[in-house]
């Protein structure tokens, strides 16, 4: 079934929005919808009913939507129509004067020949040597908090058991010391999390928080840099210090915005995925029951927590030019965000997409995107994840929920602020 809007080329570039047919009008940029866990209803409707969805956004500036799987997917494929210059977030880079200063210089923010450049030199900081520091060093933090839940009979899981993961993480790329990766990961769960102001002890509206945020980690990023700079060892910062582009070694700038892309794309993303995933396990004992006995489900059981959890929900493309999806025109020079969230919930490809099931094969999520932008840190990512599911399994704790989990204010990345859970049986 395809209602979507129809528009011919002699349409305005962006006409007025067309809401689902059922229902009232889906503003993807309602926050509370995420964090009411409403937003699986809405694509739903969005994919059913306007597939190619013009979404009308409270602060004047629309922006296209894509939900179905198929179209996201090619969507993310053909990079010469939907460019990643202006950044994936909605709002959320770093703009300057209308533009993205990030653009071209940050990895998930450029383009071909410039991405293919920069994704060569990001290839150290993600080789098989590095996967295995971030999951030697991941593995004891989370082995110490299991024997912590044992001692104390329970946890705040959001708080206190998966933040570990990107700890972890930035400890083994970064070689900074526990309390350095503690304050590195506050601070990126406040700029991913700006929208939500639990997040943050600044008063302030939301950019403001986000700017504090921003230039915090590049402050933080720009000091280790200093300090490394005449004694290049084999972190991340010594590999980008070594590297070049064209015979030429990196600049400062393009040195912070990967050290930052690191550090946002794996921080959030690794312990969100975490938290959902115990929590999918709380609402589907008997997945857990399979997986405590069958231990060598959990690499097909970790691909079906990233579907689940979708914790990247969306991407931002900026359409180079005319584009027509689904007969509906796209002109060039709009926003167009392809949803990870609801593609991976699509019925089209996924057999009852409700249902958490940790056999399911197969299992093509878009998790980690796709195309020449799929996220580099999937294998460290991974493996960290099975680290923190190693821990529970081993630590043989049967875990219940002791409070209400509380949902991040976000529609970028889709988390938990609390997740208590206490010792049981
Ligand atoms: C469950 C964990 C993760 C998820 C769900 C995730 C998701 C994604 C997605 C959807 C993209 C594609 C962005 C786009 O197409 O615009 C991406 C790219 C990226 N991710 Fe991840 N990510 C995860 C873990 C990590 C980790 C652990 C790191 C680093 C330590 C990382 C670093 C990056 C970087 C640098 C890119 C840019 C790649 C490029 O543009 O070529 N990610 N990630």
């Amino acid at each position: 079934m395809n209602r979507s809007p129809v528009t011919s080329a002699a349409d305005p570039v962006l006409p007025a929005a067309a809401g689902p047919a059922s229902g009232g009008v889906i503003d993807l940029t309602d926050v509370e919808m995420f964090a009411a866990n409403r937003h699986h209803e809405a694509f739903r409707r969005l994919r059913e009913e306007s597939p190619v969805y013009l979404n009308p956004s409270a602060d004047g500036t629309p922006f296209w939507a894509l939900t179905r799987y198929e179209d996201v997917l090619a969507a993310y494929r053909d990079h010469d129509a939907f460019s990643s210059a202006h950044g994936a977030i909605l709002g959320g880079s770093f703009r300057a004067g209308g533009g993205d200063t990030a653009s071209g210089d940050m990895l998930v923010a450029s383009d071909p020949p410039r991405h293919r450049m920069l994704r060569k030199v990001m290839h150290p900081p993600f080789n098989s040597a590095m996967v295995d520091r971030v999951t030697a060093q991941v593995r004891t933090l989370v082995r110490d908090a299991v024997d912590a839940m044992h001692r104390d009979g329970g946890c705040d899981i959001a708080l206190d058991f998966a933040p570990l993961l990107p700890v972890g993480a930035l400890m083994a790329m970064f070689g900074v010391g526990r309390d350095d990766a503690r304050h590195i990961v506050g601070l990126t769960r406040e700029m991913v999390g700006y929208r939500d102001a639990t997040l943050s002890d600044l008063v302030g509206d939301e950019r403001t928080r986000l700017a504090h945020a921003q230039s915090a980690i590049f402050e933080y990023f720009a000091d280790l840099l200093e300090e490394r700079r005449d004694a290049a060892g084999d972190d991340v910062i010594g590999m980008l210090l070594r590297s070049e582009i064209n015979g030429e070694p990196l600049d400062d700038t393009q040195i912070l915005y990967n050290c930052m892309n690191i550090a946002v794309g794996g921080n959030e993303t690794s312990s969100y995925t975490t938290c959902s995933g115990i929590l999918a396990f709380l609402e589907n004992p008997g997945e857990w029951r399979r997986l405590a006995a069958g231990r060598e489900l959990l690499s097909s059981a970790i691909e079906e927590i990233l579907r689940w959890s979708s914790t990247n929900a969306y991407v931002q493309r900026v359409a180079v030019r005319d584009v027509v999806v689904r007969q509906t025109r796209i002109a060039a020079g709009d926003v167009v965000t392809l949803w990870n969230v609801s593609a991976n919930r699509d019925p089209d490809q996924f057999d009852a997409p409700e249902r958490f099931d940790i056999t399911r094969a197969p299992n093509r999520h878009l998790s980690f995107g796709s195309g020449i932008h799929r996220c580099i840190g999937a294998p460290t990512g991974n493996a960290e994840i099975a680290e923190a599911f190693g821990a529970l399994l081993d630590g043989g704790l049967g875990l219940r929920l002791a409070g209400e989990p509380v949902r991040l204010h976000s529609n970028f990345i889709l988390g938990f602020t609390s997740l208590p859970v206490e010792v049981g049986d």
